[in-house]
């Protein structure tokens, strides 16, 4: 990313330095260096502006300018400081001629070129000279002076720096001239060094030598109009005619003071400011130049000097509007390059947001691939996450059946030794023993251990088939043989529930190769379940057909029938959905299946609730499909144990009349048990028996039983919603009810286990027992609750306020709104059971039980107690008259009052009120 970032800055600064380039400035630019004698006279500011201004049209070259004024010394250091600061070509006026020779040599020596302008030096080593004809124009001088004093007269000579070359070749010209006129003198040098000031200074100091002079010549203008100022001053400058050299256009130039009269003649000296930029340029472009540059001079006097004076006033007119506009052209270039590097700067920024942009897009991008990347990874760790869920889910619910399927053996086991510890202990604690009792016990006992015997060999089987251990031992018999044998077994116990029981065989003879002792156990389980879910005059059908080469058996019933997700498990060992295990079934199906597909076989079964149950098995017919060492059988049949499913004390009243102790609710899915339990305390309660929860409730609702005994696990019917009620369910309605509340409940089930017991005292259980009990703990432990539950009554009975007392909250509670009720009408007479059950929301019978249970205590005299403690406390409170007393009580006159007070009290009211209050 670093890297990215810096490449986009040097592009950009790259941008930027190419924007601020000048459109026109070459790729090089060009530094000259312009040494000036001096810059002090108006002369050479004309020169350097001449120079400027063709300066203008190189932008590419750089003026660095140095003034010497008037000092060599200077001049010749100042040359050196442009040499080091290294100047690509010099352009020099030297003050002097002889002193710049060896400086200017040097300098061209070192490759720098060199100009030489309006002034020359002693040497050959320079580029080119760029001056006037300083000897033409001393000639042109010294003719105009011949003719002007027409062959006489006396001139006084004023000198430009001696050492310097226009001075000298001024006079030398100016010699030559004047050798033509021998009659002109030159009377006086002066040495003017080019500067007004020293000459005004010399000529006021030597005026009386120089004042009989005819003409004063000097070398430049400046100079002579320094000496006319120095003749007006003494008023003499009439007499004397002046002459001087470079007519320099302006208002108080040479040219001004010929016009004005002041100066006889000028001559035109030109600059060369311009040619010496030029020729520069030529130079350092590798071009050509002129080495001897001579600038053409002219005569300025009166004869010419107003069209001369017209038009170098045009011309300063005309150079002054080049000046402005190329300031112009300058500020608009300004401007230009100004807006055109806004322009860069503008078109760098937004290359730089475009790459900055595209930079960000392509971050996004990346971003964007990796956040996707992410979130697929993410999902995959959802998935996987899910699947995991899933699996542990599974392991969960499988963990969950086993331990269900565990606690089902156990109560399965349990209610078998129960039936056989109980019955064998109770006849063990009999003094005389009954013949009945003693056959109906044994009976009991060996039904049982068959079943116990039924059940751990079908564990066994089961534990084989899941080691795999599951061998079979076919042999060719007549299945048709086989199965009416088997039909036959069940033939009694069909005839007793008055079971329509057929076997249909599509054939007489049908010889199979298969494991008697299997399939003898799949179809006395297949049958055992038929009889189990067929109610009285239902119909079991045994078929039997080949369907191609296969065999079909089929045991078909009207019975209850499963619903769709019983039957999608009907096959699974440790699957009870919803519903309460049954193990029988759930061992025996799943045993037929393994028996089955031991046989290379398959079972099915199809079922409809309230319908009946078809089981289908088939077999395939022959040989082939069987190893060697699996038609090792015996062609016998081993004779399951088929249970016959009767009970003992079928026969015995689900009810008996009330005597003794109480009535007893006995609420148990095993009829053995219940028929047992029934028989055992008929002695001592009237027994009522239910065998489903719900049945048992609504039981309960009709009796008002004086306890319940109850198994926790229910699996007969269901409630109205499906589910089914089980004991602890019972138990909690039962507490829940008003009507219910104050019956005692004792669970009796084959689960001994802590969470049970919790639960059952969450519910409101009195007491809990576990299977196999025993008769007489059980007995007795009857006996006990029933006895607390009197001295429980007679407690409410006496004081059934006390808010210190700690019986069931839901009684209490029964027994305050009953309490409320009454006395609230206490002054209707007509007020009675009928009214105050309705207003309780329960039957006559259940509110007169209720009251009976919980305070030992007919409705009515509770009733008419209430009143007469009112009637008592309203005597002795108050001294409202005896009408109104008997008014407020609900006695519908004074005289039933009177009577009925004194029945119950031994006083009349009168006399009550009159008695003194015991404390
Ligand atoms: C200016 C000047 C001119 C003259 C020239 C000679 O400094 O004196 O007047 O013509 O120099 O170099």
């Amino acid at each position: 990313m670093g890297k990215t970032v810096s490449t986009f800055w040097i592009l950009g600064v790259c941008l930027l330095t190419l924007s601020c380039q000048s459109p026109d400035r070459p790729s090089k630019s060009y530094r000259i260096g312009f040494s000036q004698c001096t810059g002090a006279d108006a002369w050479r500011r004309a020169m350097l502006s001449d120079m400027k201004r063709e300066l203008a049209f190189h932008p590419a070259y750089t003026l660095l300018y140095e003034d010497a004024s008037n000092s060599t010394t200077r001049q010749i250091s100042q040359v050196q400081s442009l040499v080091d600061k290294g100047i690509d070509l010099l352009i020099i006026s030297p003050n002097e001629k002889e002193p710049f020779t060896k400086i200017i040599e040097a300098v061209y020596k070192k490759g720098i070129p060199v100009i030489l302008l309006d002034r020359k030096i002693d040497t050959k080593l320079y580029n080119a000279y760029i001056g006037g004809n300083n000897v033409a124009i001393g000639r042109l001088a010294g003719a105009f002076i011949g003719n002007y004093l027409k062959g006489k007269g006396r001139v006084v000579e004023i000198w430009g720096l001696p050492s310097s070359s226009p001075a000298q070749e001024r006079d030398r010209g100016f010699r030559e001239a004047l050798k033509k006129y021998p009659n002109i003198q030159i009377t006086s040098q002066i040495n003017g060094k080019w500067e007004r000031d020293t000459v005004q200074r010399i000529v006021a100091s030597e005026l009386n030598s120089l004042k009989d002079a005819d003409l004063v010549f000097a070398h430049n203008d400046v100079m002579a109009l320094g000496a006319y100022t120095v003749f007006k001053k003494n008023s003499i400058q009439n007499q004397v005619a002046f002459v001087g050299i470079d007519a320099l256009p302006g208002p108080s130039a040479g040219m001004q003071a010929v016009k004005n009269g002041v100066l006889q003649a000028s001559f035109l000296y030109p600059t060369g400011g311009e040619e010496s930029i030029k020729t520069a340029t030529r130079i350092l472009k590798g071009k050509s130049v002129e080495r001897e540059q001579i600038l053409n001079s002219i005569q300025v006097d009166a004869s010419n000097i107003h069209a001369l004076k017209a038009q170098s006033d045009k011309l300063l007119t005309q150079q002054a509007d080049i000046e402005r506009q190329s300031q112009r052209i300058g500020e608009l270039s300004r401007t230009y390059i100004s807006q055109r590097n806004t322009l860069y700067l503008t078109l760098t920024g937004l290359l730089i947001m475009v790459v900055l942009g595209a930079w960000a897009l392509y971050l996004f991008y990346t971003k964007q691939a990796a956040y996707r990347t992410l979130e697929h990874r993410n999902e995959e760790i959802l998935v996987q996450k899910d699947q995991i869920e899933a699996v542990s889910a599974q392991a969960r619910l499988a963990t969950e059946e086993k331990l269900r399927f565990y606690s089902y053996i156990s109560h399965e086991f349990n209610t078998p030794l129960s039936l056989i510890l109980t019955p064998t202990e109770d006849l063990l604690s009999q003094k005389k023993i009954s013949p009945y009792d003693l056959r109906n016990n044994l009976l009991l006992v060996q039904k049982n251990a068959y079943r116990l015997l039924r059940l751990v060999d079908q564990m066994l089987d089961l534990r084989k088939a899941d080691a795999g251990k599951q061998r079979l031992h076919t042999a060719e018999q007549n299945l048709v043989a086989f199965i009416q044998d088997i039909v036959q077994d069940f033939r009694p116990r069909a005839e007793k529930q008055d079971i329509d029981l057929q076997f249909l065989p599509a054939k007489a003879v049908l010889p199979v190769w298969f494991d008697a002792e299997k399939l003898d156990k799949v179809i006395v389980n297949l049958l055992s379940n038929a009889f189990k879910y067929t109610p009285k005059y239902g119909l079991i059908h045994v078929r039997l057909g080949v369907l191609d080469k296969q065999v079909r058996i089929q045991v078909e019933d009207n019975g209850t029938g499963m619903d769709p997700d019983e039957q999608a498990h009907a096959f699974d060992l440790f699957y009870s959905g919803s519903k309460a295990f049954n193990l029988s079934k759930g061992l025996g199906l799943a045993l037929s299946m393994e028996f089955i597909q031991l046989h290379q076989g398959e079972i099915s079964v199809k079922s409809e609730k309230d319908q009946g149950t078809t089981f289908t098995i088939l077999l395939p017919l022959g040989d082939s499909h069987l190893a060697p060492i699996e038609k090792r059988g015996s062609p016998t049949r081993p004779h399951t144990v088929v249970e016959l499913d009767e009970t003992i004390a079928e026969h015995l009243p689900t009810a008996l009349p009330g005597k003794q102790m109480g009535t007893i609710l006995v609420v148990e899915d095993n009829d053995d048990l219940r028929a047992f339990l029934t028989t055992r305390l008929q002695s001592e309660f009237a027994i009522v028996a239910e065998a489903s929860g719900q049945k048992a409730w609504e039981r309960t609702l009709e009796i008002i039983p004086d306890l319940i005994i109850t198994d926790i696990m229910l699996t007969s019917d269901s409630t109205p919603t499906g589910d089914v009620m089980n004991g602890l369910q019972l138990t909690q309605r039962v507490k829940a009810d008003l009507r219910t509340s104050h019956i005692p409940v004792i669970l009796l089930t084959a689960k001994g286990q802590i969470e049970e017991r919790i639960e059952g005292v969450r519910v409101g259980a009195d007491a809990y027992m576990t299977k196999p009990f025993n008769t007489a703990y059980l007995l007795e432990t009857l006996r006990t609750t029933l006895a607390n539950r009197e001295k429980w009554q007679r407690r409410y009975a006496s004081d059934f306020l006390s808010q210190s007392d700690t019986g069931n909250r839901q009684d209490k509670k029964f027994l305050n709104e009953l309490t409320a009720l009454i006395e609230k009408n206490l002054a209707d007479s007509t007020f009675g059971v009928e009214k105050l059950s309705h207003e309780m929301g329960l039957s006559r019978v259940q509110l007169y039980r209720k009251v009976q249970a919980l305070l030992n205590m007919n409705v009515m005299d509770y009733l008419t107690d209430i009143r007469l403690k009112r009637a008592k406390h309203l005597l002795r409170e108050t001294n409202n008259p005896m009408s109104e007393i008997a008014d407020a009580t609900g006695f519908s006159t004074p005289a039933y009052f009177t009577t009925f007070f004194k029945q119950h009290t031994g006083k009349t009211p009168s006399e009550y009120r009159k008695s003194p209050a015991k404390s």
